[in-house]
């Protein structure tokens, strides 16, 4: 059997990857930051070379975008020093990397463009300067690398999906942002994006969502209607919502990613988003 080692395995991705990778050619080596601290080179290299993994697929990082912008050093040492000692790792060892980063490396200011793999990056968040810090170390350090950038994930755990269902138990109404737009990524769909490119050689970068595109309030208005809930939804800007919760990080306004390297490379298609968010809620969220 070949050993994968997955990092931060407590998380969305973590766990539906241990669903999608359970009974395979694969024998999965579980670790959370309890196990494995990415941070650490010694403890990463420790692990690499006790178990010569066929592959690392690094689901750990910081992922609470507000919390990086008052926590730059921790942010980068989880997001950007974490893959670079995985990358090492699995130069030395000859294991495939995997590193999942994200559309907010985007500025989101570019018009209604989709943007593809090969589009400039400029981050204006502490959390998206942080993930591409990632990727480049990536690049810098392992030989065979897969860079999925996804979106708007919900899957088990903390998310979007579940604090609406959470505030539709006590409120008639909410308000949500409706000018900001991307596409929802059920992390199964991504899970399963990742267990197709894993026995391949076809290494770099890919843009890895959901099909189709919504505004948060319109992700929010088919969450409450898949769910039979009768929440009314109403659209703030947000900049109205910055003013209401002070603090927020800044999110790109527009950041649909087009899976153009998936599409020119593989057979591999993601559900449409609308689709991936009806299995979830059918699925008891
Ligand atoms: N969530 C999204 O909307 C979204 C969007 C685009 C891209 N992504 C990317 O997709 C990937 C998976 O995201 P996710 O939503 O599955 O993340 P998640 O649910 O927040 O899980 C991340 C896991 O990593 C763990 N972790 C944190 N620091 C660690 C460390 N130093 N060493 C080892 N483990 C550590 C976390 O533990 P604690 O909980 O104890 O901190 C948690 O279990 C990430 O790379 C993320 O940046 C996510």
């Amino acid at each position: 059997m070949k050993n994968i080692i997955i990092t931060g395995c407590n998380g969305q991705l973590g766990r539906a990857l241990g669903r999608v990778l359970a009974d395979t050619q694969y024998r999965l080596i579980n670790t959370d930051v309890a196990e494995l601290d990415i941070t650490k080179i010694d403890a990463v290299m420790e692990l690499a070379r006790k178990t010569e993994p066929y592959a690392i697929i690094n689901c750990a990082a910081q992922t609470n975008v507000n919390g990086c912008e008052t926590g730059r050093d921790t942010a980068f040492l989880i997001n950007a020093i974490g893959p670079r000692n995985l990358s090492i790792a699995a130069r030395e060892t000859g294991a495939k990397l995997f590193q999942i980063s994200t559309d907010y490396v985007f500025s989101g200011r570019d018009g209604r463009r989709h943007y593809r793999e090969s589009d400039k990056t400029a981050p204006e968040s502490v959390y998206g300067e942080t993930k591409l810090a990632g990727e480049n170390f990536v690049r810098e350090f392992a030989g065979r690398y897969f860079i999925l950038r996804t979106a708007w994930l919900y899957g088990e755990g903390k998310n979007f999906v579940r604090t609406m269902l959470g505030l539709a138990e006590k409120n008639d109404r909410v308000q949500v942002v409706g000018d900001q737009y991307g596409t929802p990524t059920y992390s199964m769909e991504l899970a399963r994006a990742i267990a197709y490119l894993l026995p391949t050689e076809n290494y770099g970068t890919f843009h890895a969502t959901c099909e189709g595109e919504c505004s948060w309030a319109e992700f929010a208005r088919e969450i409450f209607r898949l769910a039979g809930k009768s929440t009314i939804v109403e659209e703030i800007s947000a900049e109205a919502y910055e003013k209401k919760f002070p603090g927020q990080a800044p999110r790109p306004a527009y950041s649909v990613l087009d899976n153009y390297m998936l599409d020119m490379t593989t057979d591999f298609r993601f559900t449409a988003w609308e689709a991936a968010i009806a299995e979830y809620v059918r699925s008891g969220c």
